[in-house]
């Protein structure tokens, strides 16, 4: 996987190679503002160590739109620090810091 979709640049890191890159829609996202631009349920959603930096209100509200993003199998990734206790009706455990969406 490395050799396929990555190379190793003269500094030592490495680059994400064209054929990953152009599969890639990058955008700047600010999660406390309300019109984000998505249109498409995702797969798998990461949002690690993100929500550490606001309240529990805050942090539902943003649970609460990441909720119709996620396709009915996708999975929800935060970070190691995080739980996501108070929106147990929008997400539920299914391993360490791995959320699936709750049953509806
Ligand atoms: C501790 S870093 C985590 C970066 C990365 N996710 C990781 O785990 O290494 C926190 C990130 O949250 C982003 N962030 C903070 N408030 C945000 C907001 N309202 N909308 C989008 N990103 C935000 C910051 O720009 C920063 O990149």
């Amino acid at each position: 996987m490395q050799q396929k979709y990555f190379e190793k640049q003269a500094d030592g890191r490495y680059r994400v190679k064209p054929v990953l890159r152009n599969m890639i829609t990058f955008r700047q996202i600010n999660l406390v503002e309300n019109n984000w631009p998505i249109r498409n349920k995702f797969d798998a959603i990461f949002c690690r160590n993100v929500m550490i930096y606001f309240d529990r209100d805050t942090q539902y509200a943003v649970l609460k739109k990441f909720h119709p993003l996620l396709k009915q199998n996708g999975l929800l990734f935060v970070g190691h620090s995080e739980n996501l206790y108070h929106a147990t009706d929008l997400f539920k455990l299914r391993g360490k810091t791995v959320y699936e969406l709750a049953a509806r």
